[in-house]
This record gives C-alpha cells, sequence and structure tokens, in this order.
C-alpha cells in the first residue's frame, strides 16, 4: 500500500468540513450525469466506486441524488475511516431504489481497468491533489478502459481570497500552494495543478470533461471550520517556508481574532469535474 509520508485524515476534520462541501458541490453536473447513468440505472443498476472515501461524505450527498439500486464500493487506505460507513449512507436512492454498501481499505493509486470493469461510476472527493501526474494518467486510462463516467469533486485550486485583506496572506498561499506540490516519498504530488492535469488526462483518453467552480464560502457561521483550516493551512505553509515562522503567530493571532469575532471571510477555491467517455451530447448550465 502506498502510504509513503502520506497524512492521516482526522475524522473530527472530514465531519467539520462535511457542511462546507455539500454547499460548494457543483450541483449543475448532476444532469449530464444522470443522463449518462439512465442506461445501467434502468437495467440492473449502477455500480459506484468511492475512491479515498474517508467516512462517505461523497457518498452521503451523491447516492440519494441518482436513481436506481446502487452498489457502492469505498476505497480509502485508512481502515479506521471506513468503520461504520455503511450505516451512516443514506438508504434509498433518488427513486426509492436500495443502496448496497462495500468497504475495503484499497490503495486507489493502483487501480486498473480490470479492477474498474463493469463500473458505471468513480468518483471522489477532495482527492486529486494527493495524486502524481502518473497516477492521474494511469487512473484516467483505467476508467477509459471500464467505458464509466467519472465525478471528481471539490480540488483545490490554489486560490483563497480572504477578507479583511492582509498583506501577509499571499506569502501564506504560495508557501501553502508549494508544500501541495512538494515531492513525498519519491512522488511529486499534483496539489493545485490537480484540475488541470485531470482535464488533460481524461481528454487524452477520450473522454468529454467538463468543469465547475465548487469554492468554500465560509463566514460567521463557520467559525471552527475557518479556524481549523487556518491552523492546518499557516502549518503546512510554515512547514514549506520556515522564514515565515517569525510572522505567522501574530499572523494566526489576528485572523484567529476576526474569525472568533464573526468578522473573517474565507472563499477557498475549488472545481468540481465530470468526465463522460465518448462525446455525448448536452450541455452544463454555467
Ligand atoms: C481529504 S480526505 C477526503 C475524504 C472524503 N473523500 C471526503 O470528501 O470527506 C482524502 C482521503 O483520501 C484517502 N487517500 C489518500 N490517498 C489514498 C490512496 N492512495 N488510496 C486510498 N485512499 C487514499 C485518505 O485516507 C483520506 O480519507
Amino acid at each position: 500500500m502506498n502510504t509513503v509520508g502520506s497524512p492521516r485524515y482526522a475524522p473530527e476534520w472530514l465531519a467539520l468540513r462535511e457542511d462546507a462541501d455539500v454547499r460548494a458541490r457543483a450541483e449543475q453536473l448532476l444532469d449530464p450525469l444522470v443522463g449518462f447513468l439512465a442506461g445501467a440505472a434502468a437495467s440492473g443498476g449502477l455500480t459506484v466506486r468511492d475512491l479515498g472515501c474517508g467516512t462517505g461524505s461523497m457518498g452521503r450527498w451523491l447516492a440519494s441524488r441518482l436513481p436506481g439500486p446502487q452498489s457502492w464500493f469505498m476505497y480509502d487506505r485508512d481502515p479506521a475511516l471506513l468503520e461504520n460507513i455503511a450505516a451512516r449512507m443514506p438508504r434509498e436512492a433518488a427513486d426509492g431504489s436500495p443502496l448496497e454498501v462495500i468497504p475495503q481499505q484499497r490503495d486507489i493509486t493502483r487501480l486498473t481497468g480490470d479492477d474498474l470493469a463493469g463500473t458505471s461510476l468513480v468518483t471522489a472527493s477532495a482527492l486529486l491533489d494527493l495524486l502524481t501526474a502518473d497516477e492521474m494518467e494511469a487512473l484516467a486510462a483505467a476508467c477509459a478502459e471500464a467505458g464509466c463516467a467519472v465525478l471528481l469533486a471539490l480540488s483545490v485550486e490554489g486560490r483563497v481570497e480572504i477578507g479583511p485583506a492582509d498583506p501577509l496572506d499571499e506569502k501564506f498561499n504560495a508557501a501553502f500552494n508549494a508544500h501541495q506540490r512538494r515531492t513525498d516519498g519519491g512522488r511529486r504530488l499534483l496539489g493545485p495543478d490537480a484540475v488541470d492535469a485531470a482535464t488533460a488526462a481524461f481528454e487524452r483518453n477520450g473522454a468529454t470533461v467538463r468543469t465547475r467552480p465548487s469554492p468554500w464560502r465560509l463566514g460567521p457561521d463557520d467559525r471552527a471550520l475557518t479556524a481549523q483550516w487556518l491552523l492546518g493551512w499557516v502549518a503546512a505553509a510554515c512547514a514549506q517556508e520556515p522564514s515565515l515562522e517569525a510572522a505567522s503567530e501574530d499572523y494566526l493571532r489576528r485572523r484567529l481574532d476576526a474569525c472568533d469575532a464573526g468578522e473573517l471571510r474565507a472563499v477557498v477555491h475549488h472545481r468540481d469535474l465530470l468526465a463522460l467517455p465518448g462525446d455525448p451530447a448536452g450541455t452544463v448550465p454555467a
């Protein structure tokens, strides 16, 4: 299993972000996805594979928006996150059809076309930045071989807007982005380049790709999430650029005080990507 240098994701963090994720998801991509899946949904049902599923946030959002019987294979390398995942999934599909949930500890960077045979939909959320360019290419090729739809949600784009603005915002963001692109155990992570790399990889493999923005919009009602996000963002920036350490304490204090007072707003830009095999007709509203 490919776990070299890989961070563990706390279930508390995944729970904290779930509401902001739900608000951010690009619902416009659902219509073309449902259209593509209609045939499979009507005949036998959907086989869905959720890569890097964590505690199942994507499935909780998506399963009840898709019609037809569904089998959800939920893959994560961290078995602790998979505990109780089935009990937390919706009971029914959009049309009341049954759902089956199959959690499996698995390294998703090793999935092949054979592993995906018979799959209707590959999905993932907040995962792509953790892949390398080669892993992305292999995933796109495996999906093309399987002829499945692919919905990859909430990939970071490397842009944040924090209000009120602070002169150090850009320095911390640049260092954070460099940290996301770091080489870890010999793997150079895509970080904020993931959506461009995925778009190119899926198009090279014959898919039609649509992307839509899916930003977190954080305000006074998101204090706990915003504070945790800021702490992680600044820590990663300092790990990448130790010269920022000296300024980080004051910067963080200013930001956390404003957050506490309900005065801080942040837009953390993400993008959702839908890749469908071939060149299907149909447009997605902007
Ligand atoms: C940022 S979390 C997102 C979790 C979940 N998709 C969500 O949206 O809440 C990334 C997840 O990917 C998993 N992951 C990262 N690399 C993986 C790999 N190579 N194989 C399997 N799981 C992986 C992590 O364990 C973690 O649960």
